[in-house]
């Protein structure tokens, strides 16, 4: 099956509201694409969108800040691990003056012949930023970070697993994925066109203990891939079900977007995605993306109960970031 084109989105389980929105805000210079709350359970948790200039497909972090709920997740295999990010290669330079300034350790690396430097959000979820200069996409830029260092959106995830001849066979057949390269116990897959947004990389550790699968603090939850529309949605879901990885969730109305939920072989979550035509202008102007709490209609009449029950964060509007630039 060769359905699936690339990333769409990567949500994670973070810490604190304000310590991560001034993480990927101020220190990575991510535009907020949209501040909401948690769809699923009955606690109330935000849910903050990242990502570049128009919130694209690919580019896109999405957060849960589940400290508050007091459930604190444990990093493992069968998990995603580092998140992946893009920027300017000559701009590595400039990254690494700005986290040792921000008073973030950081250590430069290599792999697969590409040069990064890797480091830590404060609740402990790894991020690297990986010199690209293939990266087209359009980001979104800021004062402190303008065109020709900023960070493109996510390039890729690495998930660590066990085993890696199950989920190989995954994403060639399920996924219609390329294994690109091997470093060490690291192999790449990229699927559609490749290159930043189509990357996943697998890095094998049998002696690690497995990872949490709630959503819990400090742990990513799972990874979004991009299909073209609700006809190709449930190709894959018929198509994965069908040679007989059961583990499938029916089509979940995220409101910007309709998911499927699906456990793969390796034990990382994986969703197949497709937005809806309006995406995230359903229910704001591309210049204000973020600037409001945002709710979807079926949850508007609980908003001051809601919001009521979540710690409130302090930010800049988009229009405010913009006119500093
Ligand atoms: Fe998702």
């Amino acid at each position: 099956m060769n359905l699936i084109q690339g990333h769409h989105h990567l949500t994670l389980c973070v810490g604190k509201a304000q310590e991560d929105y001034d993480f990927h805000v101020g220190l990575l210079g991510l535009r907020s694409v949209k501040k909401t709350v948690l769809f699923d359970g009955t606690v109330p948790i935000y849910h903050f969108y990242y990502g570049n200039e128009n919130g694209d497909p690919s580019t896109l972090i999405t957060c849960f800040p589940f400290e508050q709920a007091g459930v604190i997740g444990r990093k493992g295999t069968g998990q995603i691990k580092i998140v992946n990010l893009s920027a300017p290669s000559d701009s590595l330079d400039f990254w690494a003056k700005r986290l040792k300034a921000k008073g973030y350790a950081f250590k430069p690396f290599e792999r697969f012949g590409e040069k990064g430097l890797h480091f830590e959000h404060p609740c402990g979820i790894e991020y690297e930023i990986v010199g690209d200069d293939k990266d087209t996409r359009k980001p979104w830029t800021t004062r402190e970070t303008p065109a020709s260092v900023a960070i493109k959106g996510l390039r890729g995830i690495t998930v660590s697993l066990k085993d890696m001849d199950p989920q190989s066979e995954f994403m060639e057949v399920a996924f219609g994925a390329r294994k690109t390269k091997t470093d060490g116990p690291c192999t790449r897959f990229e699927m559609g066109v490749g290159g930043a947004g189509c990357i996943v990389d697998f890095v094998r550790e049998p002696d690690l203990a497995q990872g949490t699968w709630t959503f819990g603090a400090g742990t990513p939850h799972h990874c979004a891939f991009k299909v073209d529309n609700a006809d190709k949605q449930k190709q894959f879901k018929d198509f994965v079900e069908g040679i007989g990885y059961t583990d499938v969730s029916d089509v979940k109305d995220r409101n910007y977007f309709h998911s499927v939920y699906f456990r793969t072989p390796g034990g990382a979550l994986f969703e197949a995605a497709y937005s809806i035509p309006e995406s995230f202008e359903i229910d704001e102007k591309r210049s204000e993306f973020g600037d409001h709490f945002m709710l979807p209609p079926w949850l508007e009449d609980r908003r001051d109960e809601l919001m009521a029950k979540l710690e409130p964060i302090e930010y800049e509007t988009s229009s405010v970031i913009a006119a500093a630039r």
